[in-house]
């Protein structure tokens, strides 16, 4: 069996964002700032760390920003340039992607995450790909896309990662059945979409990142509106799933939601705290108001 790399990964950034308005009535929820940088980056680089050469971002209306965001800003760095701001200059053209290594293709209505996917068809092509869910950030020694790579390059198939819930809370979520161990993960035996109370097969959640094998392109083609009316992922995979291996990555770092408030704001003070130039004074000033509680 030949294992394809994953070199391709899909960033879909064209939904609402309900959950945070009014902030996302004119700002994306993807370039929200954890600390100094918008979530987005976050997940970027998370692709980088694990390989990946091309990044495609399915966007929507009002998500123009994100383009820019990527791209050269010309005045401000001319600006940096000339007042000598090498360090902030510096910082500006790191963490920019490489040209050529961006694509940027529409959803004109958001219709789901499996038709978001399904919008990246022409640009992944026949290659399998990633796909990273950009408000769920993740923080771990091993990035939670590059412990799925290896796992992947040893098993092949199509994998996904989990992680453990509070079982009391596993009817919010997408649970997995765990069948054989295979590298640090497992078979996934079923995927059930938000199961009723105490009918969960485990109480591992699948986080927000997947490696998907094209053929998933064919079943989203023909996929009709489930939950919410929207085209679901989850339908389509199950439909895979009955053709090819899913493994499960089992991911032991922490995973923030930032697309919900509370998510978002607990982010903050997470990577705050990892921050050399911030934690003291954050730190201190996050025990007093800890103390009042
Ligand atoms: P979410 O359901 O978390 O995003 O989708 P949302 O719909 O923007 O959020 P709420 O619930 O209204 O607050 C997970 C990811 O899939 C993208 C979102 O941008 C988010 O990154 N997505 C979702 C799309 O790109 N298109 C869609 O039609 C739906």
């Amino acid at each position: 069996m030949t294992i394809k790399k994953v070199r391709k990964a899909i960033l879909p950034v064209a939904g609402l964002g309900t959950r945070f308005l009014p902030a996302t009535k004119t700002v994306p929820k993807e370039m929200l700032t954890v600390v100094d940088k918008p979530v987005i980056q976050y997940v970027v680089d998370e692709a980088v760390e694990a390989g990946i050469e091309h990044f495609v971002f399915v966007t929507g209306r009002n998500k123009a920003v994100i383009e820019d965001y990527f791209d050269i800003q010309f005045e401000l760095e001319q600006l940096l340039r000339d007042r000598g701001k090498r360090t902030e200059l510096s910082l500006l053209s790191d963490l920019r992607p490489m040209a050529g290594t961006t694509s940027f293709t529409r959803q004109q209505e958001p219709l789901g995450l499996g038709h978001a996917v399904w919008c990246a068809r022409d640009i992944v092509g026949n290659e399998p790909f990633a796909l990273l869910l950009p408000d769920m950030v993740m923080k771990h020694e091993t990035p939670c896309l590059k412990g799925m790579v290896d796992l992947y390059d040893h098993a092949g198939g199509n994998v996904i990662s989990v992680e453990e819930c509070d079982p009391e809370l596993t009817y919010k979520y997408g649970i997995v059945g765990i069948g054989e161990p295979v590298g640090e993960g497992f078979r996934i035996t079923e995927m059930v979409e938000k199961p009723p109370r105490g009918e969960a097969p485990s109480n591992l959640f699948i986080n927000g990142r997947y490696i998907l094998q094209p053929e998933i392109f064919e079943i989203l083609e023909r996929q009709e509106p489930g939950a919410g009316n929207e085209i679901q992922l989850t339908d389509a995979m199950l439909k895979l799933a009955n053709e090819q291996d899913f493994a499960a990555y089992h991911f032991k770092g922490e995973t923030y939601d930032c697309g919900a408030k509370d998510g978002f704001i607990l982010a903050n003070v997470a990577f705050a705290l990892q921050r050399d130039d911030i934690r003291p004074s954050v730190a201190e000033k996050f025990k007093a108001l800890a103390a009042k509680l």
